[in-house]
């Protein structure tokens, strides 16, 4: 039972976890993260296996319905992905004089497109198990559409219909780029959504189950859920990453810009976690794909700038547990596959949506709204003075 607890006082009177860190919120079976080992599983699965065997479409399975799916599981599954690619032309239509006319930051677009999605949508406010479990495929589905339409809309360029015939990622690239990608790229596309899946309890998955502990419906999760990802905290990294890339310019800057940065006590985007303390193991894999993918792009030089930038972090702060995180090979991957450093973060949501829509059903299966308390420091009394008299 909750105990009697006075939440009022002085700033310092009592101790509480800043941040939340290592706060429990609830149980979960979608992923879990061993910070020490610098392990991360999928309902048990190691994150290295999936990036190897599965593909997007099976890993969200697996974190909406706790299980590998069988052939004609994932056949049905992969079917309701496709058949709910297409969006609205009034969405798209906004996208694109957004993306146009006013140049807006592309997570804005991507959360006002979201929320109009649930706008044009007869069923957003149903509310059986069965709805909700309907649209969170509809919105794994319909995110990959929306941010692709974003990309081409930056470059003032018409949207690209989805194809029915391609994987998710695959029809994810030849809606951006407009042409059916290269298996390889179409390969690496997969695996970047694969490790973004899901992520334990991420401050934009937090987000998404308290927003759905109010009983609210499901694309206002994901709304929520995009918002916080946006942060340069969380999901803006990838982007940092890219910027500082381009301000250090050549490799031979790398350590002196670095260590002058740190002299200022700047952070370095792309390393640092709140629970690994180790190097993080979607990294591990991303900088394998990086060897490939900047070799075929002839971008090694942006590699080569990575591996300073991670030495010397290493040298200075690897002790004390700041490693490279996801985001700081994710950026270089992507930026040598032709995509803009201002999709990186879209990306991102395009593959956290699995674990995002798998935790707000989780969420809803065993509910109690979210509702912690503050410590209250202000004044306990004040005199309401009139304001004619306050000088
Ligand atoms: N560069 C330099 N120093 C760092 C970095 C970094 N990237 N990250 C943490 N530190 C230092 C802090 O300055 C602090 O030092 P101090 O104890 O001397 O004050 C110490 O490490 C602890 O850092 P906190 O910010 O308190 O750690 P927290 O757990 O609150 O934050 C976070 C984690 C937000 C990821 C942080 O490491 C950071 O800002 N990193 C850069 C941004 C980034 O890459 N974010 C992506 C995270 S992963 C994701 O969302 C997918």
């Amino acid at each position: 039972a909750p105990q009697e607890v006075k939440y009022i006082g002085k700033p310092g009177e009592v101790s509480f976890a800043k941040g939340l860190e290592g706060v429990i919120v609830a149980e979960s079976v979608k992923s879990y993260v061993d910070g020490i080992a610098g392990r991360l599983i999928y309902h048990g699965i190691p994150i290295e296996v999936l990036a190897e065997k599965s593909t997007f479409e099976e890993t969200a399975f697996l974190l909406l319905y706790d299980k590998l799916p069988t052939e004609d599981e994932l056949d049905v599954y992969k079917m309701r992905l496709r058949q709910y690619r297409e969006i609205p032309d009034e969405v798209y239509d906004f996208i694109s004089r957004a993306g146009r006319r006013y140049n807006f930051h592309p997570m804005s677009v991507l959360r006002t497109a979201i929320s109009m999605l649930a706008a044009f949508d007869d069923s957003a406010e149903e509310d059986t198990m069965i709805a909700h479990e309907r649209e969170a495929i509809k919105l794994t589905s319909r995110i990959a559409t929306v941010v692709a339409a974003i990309g081409r809309a930056r470059k003032g360029l018409p949207p690209v219909h989805p194809r029915p015939d391609l994987s998710h990622a695959a029809n994810f690239l030849y809606m951006l780029f407009g042409e059916e990608p290269d298996p390889f790229y179409a390969r690496v596309m997969d695996v970047i959504l694969i490790l973004h899946a899901d992520h334990e309890c991420n401050a934009s998955t937090f987000t998404v189950r308290a927003i759905t502990s109010t009983l609210s419906d499901m694309y206002s999760a994901v709304v929520g859920g995009i918002a916080a990802l946006k942060g340069p905290l969380h999901g803006g990294a990838n982007e940092e990453v890219m910027h500082m890339l381009h301000e250090i310019g050549e490799v031979e800057n790398a350590e002196a810009w670095v260590l002058r940065a740190l002299a200022r006590k700047k952070k370095i985007p792309g390393f640092g976690h709140r629970v690994y303390k180790t190097y993080d193991p979607r990294a591990h894999i991303l900088k394998q794909y990086a060897l490939e993918v900047t070799r075929r792009a002839g971008t090694e030089k942006w590699l080569r700038m990575a591996e300073v930038i991670e030495r010397v972090m290493i040298e200075r702060l690897g002790q004390k547990g700041i490693q490279p995180n996801v985001d700081f090979y994710s950026g270089i991957v992507m930026a040598s596959m032709g995509i803009e450093t201002a999709l990186f973060t879209p990306i991102f949501a395009v593959g956290r949506i699995a674990g995002w829509v798998a935790h707000a059903l989780e969420q809803r299966k065993d509910n109690r709204i979210y509702r912690p308390r503050f410590f209250y420091v202000g004044p306990e009394h004040m005199e309401y003075i009139p304001i004619e008299e306050r000088g």
